[in-house]
């Protein structure tokens, strides 16, 4: 398989009134040809400016980025017509309708007429190509968005939270578009701060937390390396669990003790439970291994799991104050103020 983008080491500060905000701190990333790859993490934990990075819109402190092979931000000009993306929601002309719009940009894009007609199919809003834009709602005017990138036939399309502010509806919607793209070829990235969005369609993830990559993988391996199966176990007795844990923490067994029965890790097999227990003069009434999915594993990698007592604050990790010269790796004064707006496609 061939990466069509790779980001090693990339790191990103930005500079607030105050202090220095690292939003990437050494932040790697793969994603292999033909996939829908899910880039998923909390809000605040670095997705935007990932992309935004890697299209040239904002510049690394450090680290390296390809896209379709060569190294960006260099390369961009030879690989950008072959990268649709939509970073920020794009705001359309609401006088317009879809087909004046796109037939706007592909005509500033050099692209041929007759792709706005097969965009709009592709996206499903032929039969409302002639309405204005303003009459749309918000899931056409992100299909519209998707549109535009499309236009170009890109080999990549990477899109920034595509289903922010939909509807479940909208975004089974949007899920089946993605799939559609990527069997005909396409490689897909999509962001999201919301698993469930996007895990259903995804063959590939990388999760982010404070500017890190935290899991990668296909959903299966991200599954298997982060989750160590527990084996719920309940005694015949409910006055044994006590004595059950203290008998198993002996053995050598993680145990967590739940209201009416335990939860063990840590054991080779199931049956050394049962034995130990049984040696004791505990008997099981129930032994059900326990996989957790990949949403109790998001937030466990994330940190975004609720803690009991604790109310968790946006941002507390990142923050360096202003003037603390002992922060790692920051260079002050490579810092990009201006941003320039690529040919991507909006
Ligand atoms: N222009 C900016 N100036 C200062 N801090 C920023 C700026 N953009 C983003 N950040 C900070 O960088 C971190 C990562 O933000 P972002 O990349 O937008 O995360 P995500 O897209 O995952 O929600 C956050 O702490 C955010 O507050
Ligand atoms: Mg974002």
């Amino acid at each position: 398989m061939t990466a069509v983008l790779e980001i090693a080491g990339l790191q990103k500060t930005y500079r607030t009134r105050k202090g220095v905000r690292r939003a990437l701190d050494g932040f790697d990333m793969v994603v292999e040809a033909g996939q829908v790859h899910g880039f998923l993490g909390p809000n605040g934990s670095g997705k935007t400016t990932t992309l935004r990075t890697l299209l040239g819109l904002i510049k690394p402190n450090g680290g390296r980025m390809t896209l379709l092979g060569r190294e960006v931000p260099a390369a961009l000009p030879e690989v950008a017509g072959q990268v649709g993306a939509i970073v920020e929601s794009p705001q359309f002309f609401g006088n317009f309708s879809a087909r004046d719009t796109l037939s706007l940009l592909a005509d500033a894009g050099g692209v041929e007429r007759h792709r706005v007609d097969e965009v709009l199919e592709l996206v499903g809003l032929r039969d409302r190509a002639k309405d204005r834009v303003r009459t749309y709602s918000l899931g056409m005017k992100q299909r519209l968005a998707v549109a535009s990138a499309l236009l170009k036939n890109p080999r990549l399309l990477i899109l920034d939270e595509p289903a922010n502010g939909l509807d479940p509806g909208g975004i089974r919607e949007m899920r089946t578009l993605m799939r559609n793209l990527a069997e005909s070829g396409m490689t897909v990235v999509l962001s999201s701060h919301i698993l469930g969005e996007i895990q259903l369609i995804c063959d590939s993830v990388t999760i982010i937390a404070a500017g890190r990559r935290v899991a990668a993988g296909t959903v299966a391996e991200v599954l298997a390396q982060h989750t160590s199966t527990a084996v719920r176990v309940r005694l015949d007795a409910a006055t044994d669990v006590p004595t059950a844990a203290e008998v198993l923490t002996a053995a050598g067994a993680q145990v967590r003790v739940e209201a009416d029965h335990l939860l063990v890790s840590g054991v080779e097999r199931s049956s050394l439970i049962t034995r130990a227990l049984a040696d004791r003069e505990l008997y099981v009434s129930e032994l059900t291994p326990v996989t957790a999915d990949l949403e109790s594993v998001f937030l466990e990698l994330t940190g975004t799991a609720p803690v009991a007592g604790q109310h968790r604050q946006v941002d507390d990790t990142a923050l360096t104050p202003a003037g603390e010269t002992a922060a790692r790796e920051i260079t002050v004064g490579e810092f990009s103020v201006g941003q320039t707006q690529g040919g991507w496609g909006q």
